[in-house]
């Protein structure tokens, strides 16, 4: 399996609004996403369109939100995951979990409406890793 494009830097916020507002004013950015709900992943996101990627900005949703417990250690937010493309997540699924490397649930729905997996950080260099299968572009 090939490694794809960058799809996306996960960032968690403890607020949506507040974290699209600093890259309104920061960076003047006006291509950003309506919130997105995932409550099967305890998250509400929103990306924001940068030339060549994604920032996904996530806020907790629920009470057992893994962004919550993230918040917790880090209560300004902070970088939360990396995301690179690849086709298809069942394989990388098994060819991931072939080398060791815990696979944090089976192929779910993303907030891009394909199935995408999490590798686990403490196997991935620190990392928390998540791998897409891509939207198809026009
Ligand atoms: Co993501």
């Amino acid at each position: 399996m090939s490694l794809g494009r960058l799809n996306h830097v996960g960032i968690a916020v403890p607020s949506l609004d507040e974290g699209v507002a600093r890259y309104e004013r920061m960076f003047g950015v006006t291509e950003i996403s309506e919130v997105i709900e995932l409550p099967e992943q305890g998250v509400r996101v929103r990306f924001v369109e940068t030339p060549n990627s994604q920032i996904e900005l996530l806020e907790p949703m629920g009470e057992n939100s893994p962004v919550a417990k993230f918040l917790e250690r880090h209560p300004q937010g902070g970088q939360h995951h990396v995301c690179f493309e690849v086709p298809d997540a069942h394989a990388a699924k098994a060819e991931f979990e072939a080398k060791g490397v815990r696979v944090l649930s089976p192929p779910r729905v993303g907030a891009h409406g394909t199935l995408v997996i999490f590798l686990h950080p403490k196997d991935m260099g620190g990392v928390l890793t998540e791998l897409m299968e891509p939207v198809a572009r026009a």
